[in-house]
């Protein structure tokens, strides 16, 4: 990897999001888009990366503190030119820049490498689109060198014909970015001091002005409204969807799948549709994930089925288990192989040991549970007495009534059963039936009351 400096020029207004956040904090895939954009800077580049910002206070720097990236305020913005400007106390003597943006997130390190790989020459990355307006154009002479980029504003008709455009992407020797913005000026439509100024000086340099072409129209497409940026969450998303597609696990619409961080999948993985994958999460092979579930920070190991309408969160859970449908695992939920955690059951840091079942309205919080453990519908766990937390450890082949409530701190022995509708508040020894409820009397002669008759 070679070290170039990158600069990603973020203070532009982001007028037409009307929001509060500045405009590259919005996300992507649930990361800012200037994390996206550093991202690739830092896959292409081992260099400095220096971040231009203008709106919202410290509300960029603070977003991205302590990643050893340089930022520098450009206050007012005066353009393009004008924001490198600011970045230039950061630039070392010697090597090359890489100008990105900050509100363009989908650019591939891929593409920017080609872009750095001209040294010594100004490299611009430009698209040849469709309908090319509102960008600036790239003008060649006849035997098709690049003489300059006319903005939109500045064009003449001919110009505005031209459908090669500047992304505004660039790479440059710092030593002569440096002349060069010093000598940019702002006598032109919109009063601003153009990047794009730097192509005639380079030609007059004697410095070769070179192009690379986008793979896609997508890398360079810049988001200055909230619907641009759902075009271009949506485009992020069918490209992971693509990626799991092609190692080997089957989406049953890749349109519907959302992926907010990193998802590793064994073979034969089949998701269904709306789906929301979040944070770091791994599931085994040939497991199965049910409809409209959201999974942020799980292992899931082979095997295992997810019914649908399930909400994991920071939950390990072993092989062959079956989850849900509406099940609710929480950070600290650990299940040993082959058990089954059913509908309407919460469980929060504790372990469920192999072969182990909760099928039903349950909630399980700071238990330890063995093995071969049958837990009834309705059973709670009460591990908290307002103050404090305390721990419930169900042992080996137990048994648990249902509408049990389990007072911890508190101990059920290894294969005790416990009778239905129990409030155990000391330990139950192993073995036995532990019943903890009133005993069911029946009165024989007693007589329902009957109204008083009227007048009487
Ligand atoms: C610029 C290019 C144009 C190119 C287009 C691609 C110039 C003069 N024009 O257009 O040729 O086709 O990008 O989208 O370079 N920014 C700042 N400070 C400023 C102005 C802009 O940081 O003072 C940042 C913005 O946050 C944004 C980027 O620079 O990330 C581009 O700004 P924008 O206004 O979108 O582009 P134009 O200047 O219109
Ligand atoms: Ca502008």
């Amino acid at each position: 990897m070679s070290t170039p400096t990158v600069v990603v020029l973020a203070a532009g207004k982001g007028t037409r999001m009307r929001s509060a956040l500045p405009k590259v904090l919005h996300a992507i895939a649930g990361k800012p888009m200037l994390g996206h954009v550093l991202d690739a800077a830092a896959a292409v580049s081992a260099g400095r990366l220096v971040v231009v910002y203008g709106h919202g206070g410290d509300a960029v720097p603070g977003s991205f503190a302590g990643r050893g990236i340089r930022f520098a305020l450009q206050e007012p913005q005066l353009g393009t030119g004008h924001a490198l400007q600011q970045a230039l106390p950061h630039l070392p003597h010697e090597g090359s820049t890489l100008v990105l943006y900050g509100d363009v997130p989908l650019i591939r390190p891929e593409t920017l490498t080609r872009v750095l790989s001209h040294e010594g020459a100004l490299c611009l990355l430009t698209a040849i689109l469709p309908d090319p307006a509102g960008y600036g154009r790239i003008i060649r002479d006849a035997s098709g060198n690049v003489v300059r980029i006319v903005e939109e504003k500045d064009a003449t008709a001919e110009q505005k014909g031209v459908r090669e455009i500047n992304t505004g992407i660039i790479a440059a020797p710092n030593t002569a970015l440096r002349d060069w913005l010093g000598r940019l000026t702002n006598d032109n439509a919109q009063r601003e001091y153009y990047l794009t100024g730097v192509v005639p000086m380079a030609i007059a340099d004697g410095i070769a002005v070179v192009t690379e072409g986008v793979g896609a129209t997508w890398e360079i497409q810049g988001v200055n409204s909230r619907e641009q940026l759902a075009e271009l969450e949506r485009v992020h998303q069918i490209n992971r969807a693509r990626a799991l597609m092609s190692a080997g696990v089957t989406l049953a619409d890749p349109a519907r799948f959302d992926l907010r961080g990193e998802l590793i999948c064994g073979q034969d993985v089949t998701i269904d549709v709306g789906c929301v994958f979040e944070g770091q999460v791994t599931i085994g092979a040939d497991c199965r994930i049910g409809a409209y579930c959201v999974i942020r920070d799980c292992i899931i190991e082979g095997g295992t089925h997810i019914a649908p309408f399930s909400h994991l969160e920071g939950a390990r859970i072993g092989h062959d288990c079956r989850v849900g449908p509406y099940a609710r695992l929480r950070p600290g939920a650990d299940l040993g192989a082959q058990a089954h955690v059913g509908n309407f059951v919460e469980v929060k840091n504790s372990s469920i040991g192999q072969g182990s079942k909760a099928n039903h309205l349950t909630y399980l919080g700071d238990a330890v549970i063995g093995k071969d453990v049958n837990i009834g519908a309705g059973t709670i766990t009460c591990n908290y007495d307002g103050a404090n937390k305390y721990r419930t450890v169900i042992e080996d082949g137990a048994f648990i009534g249902s509408n049990s409530a389990l007072v911890a701190p508190v101990t059920i022995g290894r294969n005790a059963t416990i009778g239905a509708g129990s409030t155990v508040t000391q330990e139950a020894p192993p073995e036995q039936l532990t019943v903890a409820r009133g005993r069911q009397t029946t009165i024989a002669d007693w007589k329902r009351p009957v109204k008083a008759s009227p007048g009487k």
